[in-house]
């Protein structure tokens, strides 16, 4: 049976939500599932916008159905080839084949990469605000390369003002009966969850992102149809503020971010003892033990709070394992403009310090305090002065 939601009078969603997935893209947990978002234009030319992932393909194309009913598909555009996006491309070329693939010619040779078929015969290839005209409505098409791919680009419907963003503006969850964002609460249950799609698929094209908003500078926008999570028809700045800080690496608050990996608790104590001496001084706190938290919820941190400290234990004369691959992903995914200090554990050598500060003298614009902390298997009470030091230096560094 179909499953079906009205976005504006031509308009109509048919994607679908998968809640089995443990990893998505394999890397990032989606405790709250994820939603494919496909829309379905009815004016006097019918326009699909993408598809969906092959775990949800039967019930999209129930939903397609539904909404044609004895109507053709005569326009198929095609912003983003990631597979999350495009596993039903065959069935619709094969379902609907007067339909016409509206993409332009570098996702056209991605299409290509992907599947085999004989796409050159029925494309009409767009470029940077070409125009299609579908009777009533005129939509504009938008490049938006590296947000999230090289082919990615957005549409913008001018006549009803409605933005299909590609991954832009997207969030992991499922959409669990509604499908506006001002049909939850979005800021208390699902921004967590946008700013960690956000730092995750697209956090390293912060300069794209930016360059993408710019393109609207001069355009209206009353909705918001991304290709994962909530539908944006009220209330836009929330969201669109958020990702003008984001894609410039401005952090969202003023606190502290600690993650520590520690092998018996004693790197973790360290960083609670510093943890409190921070709240004593008024300071936010978000803590993370790195070896059993999902690399996105640390990287997503990392972009909302301004200053990060990490702690970790030596091992194999470098940094503890859990430790090295997250701030690995973090340098990968271009955090910048942040405030770091370093506490490091070793018990017959002390390695951990330099190599962490390593990965960060590969960032833009980092304030890498010099007070940092090095234990020799637990802390001695004597080093809580250079606890207290480090605390001081992170709430100075907060009043410039
Ligand atoms: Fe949801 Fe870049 O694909």
């Amino acid at each position: 049976m179909f499953c079906i939601k009205k976005i504006a009078n031509d308009l109509v969603w048919v994607g679908a939500n998968d809640r089995r997935l443990a990893m998505f893209e394999g890397v990032y947990s989606v405790p709250k599932g994820v939603a494919y978002n496909s829309y379905l234009l009815l004016d006097e030319k019918t326009v699909l916008f993408d598809t969906v992932d092959k775990a949800v393909l039967s019930r999209f194309l129930e939903n397609i159905a539904a909404v044609l009913k004895n109507r053709t598909l005569d326009y198929f555009v095609i912003q983003h080839v990631e597979p999350d996006h495009t596993a039903a491309i065959l069935e619709i070329v094969r379902l609907y084949p007067n339909a016409k693939i509206v993409c332009n010619a570098k996702t056209l040779s991605i299409i290509k990469q992907f599947f085999d078929f004989n796409c050159d015969e029925r494309v009409h290839i767009v470029k940077e605000n070409d125009v299609l005209v579908t009777g009533k409505h005129k939509l504009n098409f938008i490049m938006a390369p590296m947000v999230h791919w090289p082919e990615v680009m957005v549409t913008y419907d001018s006549t009803d003002k409605i933005l299909f963003s590609a991954d832009a503006f997207g969030c992991f969850g499922a959409l669990n009966g509604a499908i506006f964002a001002d049909e939850v609460d979005f800021s208390k249950d699902y921004m967590d969850e946008a700013r960690r799609y956000y730092a995750n698929i697209v956090g390293k094209y912060g300069v794209q992102v930016k360059a993408l908003l710019n393109k609207f500078d001069t355009r209206p926008i009353k909705v918001i149809c991304p290709l994962h999570g909530f539908v944006w028809r009220k209330d836009l700045s929330k969201i669109l503020s958020k990702y003008k800080l984001w894609s410039e690496y401005e952090p969202e608050e003023t606190g502290v971010m600690l993650a520590y990996a520690s092998i018996y608790g004693n790197t973790e104590n360290a960083t609670e003892i510093l943890a409190s001496k921070l709240v004593e001084k008024g300071i936010k706190t978000q803590m993370f033990d790195v070896s059993v938290t999902d690399a996105s919820d640390i990287i997503s941190a990392a972009f909302k709070w301004s200053h990060l400290v990490f702690a970790s234990a030596t091992y194999n004369a470098g940094i503890f394992v859990s430790m090295d691959s997250v701030l690995a992903d973090l340098v990968a995914h271009n955090i910048q403009n942040r405030t770091v200090a370093l506490i490091e554990n070793g018990s017959w050598v002390s390695a951990s310090g330099t190599k962490m500060k390593e990965h960060f003298l590969k960032c833009k614009s980092m304030n890498i305090l010099n007070e940092t902390l090095s234990i020799k298997s637990s802390l001695q009470e004597q080093q809580l002065v250079q606890i207290d030091l480090m605390a001081d230096a992170i709430k100075k560094s907060m009043l410039k």
